[in-house]
């Protein structure tokens, strides 16, 4: 019998936790559950017993993993794991893994639900315009990318997608137009959406000198990581480009100059809310859950990420 213990800042529904809680002790495993917690110490002192831990965007650092003298697996509820510090995790000897897939459409549908928001004026009566007929670019074609094409398509939108690490044939199967290159991917697309993870390569690419390539009616979406923005480009298009709208479900640093002076043309969430839904909190809590079980059990380390 091991001990789990489910820590998020930003709880799963209850439901999720349920499902999650039944899942592990059918299996024979011991659960805690430690819900918006205050501070790190919180949770460093909830990790010195359990054996697994299951995480949303919970930061799990050296000082986590150091406290955590039991633990052999950090499952991430989710798909990006730039939460965890996949080397201190390594060097402990401990396993780290996403469950990929399991929230994406969720946030793809938010990303949609931003931009309809956005062109119909914030719900306000004044005419709004529409997604029909526009060049949507999705910018790294993994789980959400490509459900955020297939909506595309539904709304009547052309997609297009850029991932250098996809294959041409893996993206035109779809019915999407492959784009060469990061930057014929903007100069086509009015509409961007962004599903790059937070890397070394990825963070502040983003860039002035590719956004300013986005066609009149630029309108870039974030459903990623804010890091992958470079804010000083960011600012920069919105002061030279007044065409030029954002929004994102995670507020960049520059958020109140934003909202100030280009109110507008830009939104964020209030919280970071993508993959809250009650479908993708129990999608990812019970692939979590069943991961740690296939683990421990057997040892399988399918979707480890270090
Ligand atoms: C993810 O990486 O899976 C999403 O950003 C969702 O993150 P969350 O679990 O913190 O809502």
């Amino acid at each position: 019998m091991a001990k789990i213990l489910i820590a998020t800042v930003k709880p799963f529904s209850a439901e999720a936790v349920a499902e999650v809680k039944r899942v592990l002790s059918e299996a024979n495993h011991d659960v805690e559950v430690l819900e918006k917690y205050p501070d790190q110490s919180a949770l460093i002192n909830a990790v010195r017993d359990p054996d697994a831990l299951i995480i949303r965007s919970d930061i799990v650092d050296r000082q986590v993993l150091e406290a955590a003298k039991n633990l052999k697996i950090v499952v991430r509820a989710g798909a990006g794991y730039d939460n965890v510090d996949l080397e201190a995790a390594t060097e402990k000897g401990v396993v780290v893994m996403n469950t990929p897939g399991q929230n994406s459409n969720a946030v793809a549908e938010l990303a949609f639900g931003m931009m309809v928001y956005m062109n119909r004026n914030g719900f306000t009566p004044s005419a709004g315009i529409e997604l029909r007929g526009k060049k949507l670019g999705i910018h790294a074609y993994g789980y959400v990318g490509r459900i955020v094409g297939m909506i595309g398509k539904g709304f009547g939108m052309k997609v297009y997608a850029f991932d250098p690490f996809i294959d041409r044939i893996f993206i035109e199967n779809d019915g999407v137009v492959y784009a060469e290159n990061v930057r014929e991917l903007y100069s086509k697309c009015q509409y961007l959406s962004l599903h790059l993870p937070s890397t070394t390569e990825t963070r502040g690419s983003v860039n002035f000198d590719l956004l300013n390539l986005m066609p009149e009616g630029a309108t870039l979406v974030n459903t990623a990581r804010k890091e992958v923005i470079d804010e000083g480009g960011l600012l920069k298009m919105f002061r030279e480009r007044p065409d030029f709208r954002y929004l994102s479900d995670i507020a960049p640093d520059c958020k109140e100059e934003l909202e100030t002076n280009f109110r507008e043309r830009c939104f964020f969430t209030p919280k970071k809310m993508g993959a809250q839904t009650a479908e993708a909190n129990k999608n990812a809590g019970i692939a979590a859950a069943r991961q740690i079980v296939r683990f421990l059990e057997k040892g399988d380390t399918t979707f480890k990420v270090n």
